[in-house]
């Protein structure tokens, strides 16, 4: 059966190429829409940056929603410095002709959940607070999702915005924390695991050799956003962090973690946004979370070519 999915994002590079995975693969998923988020760039640009990925991948009777601008009580972090100015440089994606639905991405959250009770799969890329406000807004919901499924946290490979914490937690702690506590059904994609996704060269080349217009432009994009990791890590390639959701929901078998308690760290001076995950079970605080640490890197990347390769 499919899985109906409602996409929290902020693209970014490497959620574009999460959210065309998803869509090259119509068999395993059905897209009820996009929830753009503020994150990796201003609201503005990822809201654009969403409705550019449905023309170029061919759909775009996929709706698209606008989220909150701000996280829920902080000031907005951005990671430009990565992403680019535009959040999604690389590529000269056209401006797009289609317009975001008039409906706050909160409101299409908590409708679509109530319309399709125990139908629907959360899939998060980005930071998590329209979830949580929509959370807050219907506390029904929570009962009525299937599943979260998130690029979110850190533990072994600790931070990479700060020493301690992962970028997708640290811009809206709160809002994780509020997912994390809600009772969903719910698995992390942590940095744990995304750091041993390499996009190595000949992956990159291999994803351009497909030839289409999706899988040139995702190149493209990796290419762009690359290089600040390249020279950051100094590995033979830039972590890709995104799909690893969709690729999660695909093939879980490629896969591995523990089903354990994580709580975000709310009030530390050092360690604000941190996800503090119970490895060893020494707490007895309710297992949350199943935390994925390790993947199988060649799988993976089959898996993005096999879906990017079934689109325009
Ligand atoms: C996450 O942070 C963002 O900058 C990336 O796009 C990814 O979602 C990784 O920590």
């Amino acid at each position: 059966m499919k899985r109906k999915l409602i996409i929290l994002t902020d693209p970014g590079q490497d959620q574009a190429a999460a959210i065309l995975m998803i869509l090259g693969r119509p068999d395993a998923f059905e897209v009820l829409g996009l929830v753009a988020t503020a994150g990796n760039i201003h609201l503005e640009h990822t809201l654009d940056n969403c409705l550019k990925l449905m023309e170029l991948a061919g759909r775009p009777d996929i709706p698209v929603f606008a989220g909150c601008r701000q996280p829920l009580m902080r000031p907005l972090v951005i990671a430009d410095h990565v992403h680019g100015p535009t959040g999604l440089d690389g590529p000269d994606l056209p401006k797009p002709a289609i317009r975001a639905q008039e409906k706050h991405g909160v409101d299409f959250i908590v409708d679509t959940i109530r319309a399709h009770p125990d139908a629907v799969t959360i899939c998060s890329l980005s930071p998590l607070t329209n979830l949580a406000m929509a959370l807050r807004k219907a506390p029904d919901i929570a009962g009525g999702i299937v599943e979260v499924v998130a690029m979110l946290g850190a533990y072994f490979e600790v931070g990479n915005i700060t020493p301690s914490a992962e970028f997708n937690c640290y811009v809206d702690p709160e809002a994780a924390d509020i997912v994390l506590r809600a009772g969903i059904r719910t698995t992390l994609l942590p940095l744990d695991v995304t750091h041993k996704m390499l996009s190595t060269p000949a992956r990159l080349d291999a994803m351009r050799a497909l030839g289409n217009r999706c899988g040139i432009a995702t190149a493209e994009m990796l290419e762009f956003s690359q290089t600040f990791d390249l020279g950051k890590y100094g590995w033979e390639g830039a972590p890709l962090h995104g799909p690893c959701v969709p690729a999660f929901m695909l093939a879980p078998q490629i896969f591995s973690g523990r089903q354990v308690n994580v709580s975000v760290e709310l009030a530390g001076r050092l360690t604000l946004g941190m996800t503090v995950a119970d490895w060893w079970q020494i707490t007895d605080l309710p297992r949350n979370t199943f935390w994925v640490r390790d993947g199988d890197a060649a799988a993976y990347y089959a898996l993005l070519l096999e879906a990017l390769g079934n689109l325009p």
